[in-house]
């Protein structure tokens, strides 16, 4: 039999061991998916904390409850654990790791090197491969299959390597790993082939695409889609602010088109692990084709200037209230990337805290999902305050995140000066209200 029939029969009988590495927002889910759906999952991870409390059946991500995760556990479908030499017995392995940028906002890649690295040393026939980590295309092709192609072992034959894109949403309840669409392309025609079949087995709706550098452009092209419409409708907030215009009656308006257009928010900058820094990935690789990604350079410099706009509303509100920000006190409502979650990755409220200490203002904060930020060069450690408490105490409130949990009637009513650069206070009429 050859490997592809044989890969493809423990696929579809689920006696396939399914291995994830990398147990973050994106792999834990996938993990829980393929366990759900019967398989066998060995989760391997770097992190001895993370590998702990999953083996405990406990889950360290929002959007798994442990009530799901725990049954998985103990029923021994899913396991985790820091050693690679798991890797020797899978059948599949999906590497879900980090793709940050360097400071000089070049892919980091070292993340997808190591974890390949180990595990080619356990590389063997038979065995599919998919990279899910967000990143140019060409990785999976030019990086990661020299890194396991070798004498005996032939890519489409004898072992199979896709590049899947995740398109998991934290926080959306609607939308989660099972029902988003999963486009995967392989490096030949068996390799996309197999990928889909895996996929098939656990989420409801695949979609094969022609190559790894297809479906690695997809998701670029789908993170920079939003980037770059939100530093559209972001400019157009500060172009409205300088001409007093009402940004936030204006979308609503245009948004009555029943075609042709499609609402964007604007706000205090972007956050989380994808839209700040995905985009960044295809203009380093367009760079090396010698093309120029204009409108990604453009809107980053938009989008990273907004938290700077944002202190400067706040630093102007106050003026009009005779009030410098230099020695007053601001509490922040929310410093988590968007609302409803706890991941305080890229989020513009570390960048507006950093502002706003450095021209003098002491800072406070609250967030129902953050209990603490970590000292990171940007922020110092900081823990939360009471809601009613910062908003009484600061001289001006900035609603950063638009959590839900929040009882805006009561913000307004304890604070002297609001700053919304979410529109979360949208028909209130109070004067004490300044809008982005
Ligand atoms: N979070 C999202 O919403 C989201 C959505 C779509 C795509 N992505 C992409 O998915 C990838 C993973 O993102 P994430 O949010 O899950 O990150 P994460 O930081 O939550 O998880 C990554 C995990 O990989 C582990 N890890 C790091 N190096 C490793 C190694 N060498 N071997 C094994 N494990 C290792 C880390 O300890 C961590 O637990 C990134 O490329 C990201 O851009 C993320």
């Amino acid at each position: 039999m050859s490997h592809f029939d044989d890969l493809q029969k423990k696929i579809e009988s689920k006696t396939a061991h399914v291995g994830i590495v990398g147990l973050g927002y994106v792999g834990l889910p996938l993990a829980v998916e393929f366990a759900a759906a019967g398989f066998t999952v060995t989760g391997i991870d770097i992190d001895a904390k993370k590998i702990a409390a999953l083996n405990r059946g406990e889950s360290y991500i929002q959007d798994i409850p442990t009530s799901v995760l725990a049954p998985l556990v103990k029923s021994g479908k899913l396991k985790a654990t820091t050693d690679f030499s798991a890797a020797a017995t899978m059948d599949t392995i999906n590497i879900c790791v980090p793709t940050p940028l360097r400071k000089t906002k070049d892919p980091d890649m070292s993340y997808i090197v190591n974890a390949c690295q180990e595990i080619a040393k356990y590389f063997h026939p038979g065995v599919l491969v998919i990279l899910e980590s967000t990143t140019y295309p060409g990785t999976t092709n030019e990086l990661m299959l020299p890194m396991f192609e070798r004498p005996g072992l032939k890519v489409g034959e004898d072992f199979f390597l896709c590049f899947s894109p995740e398109r998991v949403d934290p926080g959306n309840v609607n939308f989660q790993t099972r029902n988003i669409p999963k486009v995967v392309g392989g490096i030949t025609a068996a390799c996309t082939k197999i990928g889909a079949v895996f996929y098939q087995q656990a989420l409801e709706t695949v979609i094969p695409v022609g190559s790894t550098r297809v479906a690695e452009m997809v998701k670029l092209l789908e993170n920079t889609f939003r980037m770059i419409n939100i530093g559209l409708v972001n400019e157009m907030a500060m172009l409205c602010d300088r001409m007093g215009i009402d940004v936030w009656e204006v979308i609503d308006a245009a948004s009555t088109k029943p075609f042709g257009f499609m609402p964007f928010y604007p706000g205090p900058g972007l956050g989380g692990h994808c839209i700040p820094i995905d985009p960044f990935y295809l203009s380093w690789k367009t760079k090396q084709a010698g093309i120029e990604a204009r409108f990604i350079e453009l809107a980053g410099y938009i989008n990273g200037n907004m938290p700077h706009f944002v202190v400067d509303k706040i630093q102007n509100a106050l003026n009009d209230c005779a009030k410098p920000l230099k020695g007053s006190r601001v509490h922040l409502m929310g410093v988590a990337y968007k609302r409803g979650i706890d991941d305080v990755r890229e989020s513009p409220a570390l960048d507006i805290i950093h502002l706003l200490g450095k021209r003098g203002a002491s800072v406070t904060f609250s967030d129902p999902f953050v209990p603490q930020l970590h000292a990171d060069g940007v922020v110092p450690e900081m823990a939360a305050i009471d809601a009613d408490k910062g908003a009484a105490e600061a001289d001006c409130v900035v609603i950063v995140t638009d959590h839900k949990d929040f009882d805006y009637a009561r913000i307004v009513e304890r604070s002297k000066l609001i700053v919304d650069t979410r529109n979360a206070l949208k028909g209130n009429t109070s004067d004490k209200i300044v809008r982005l």
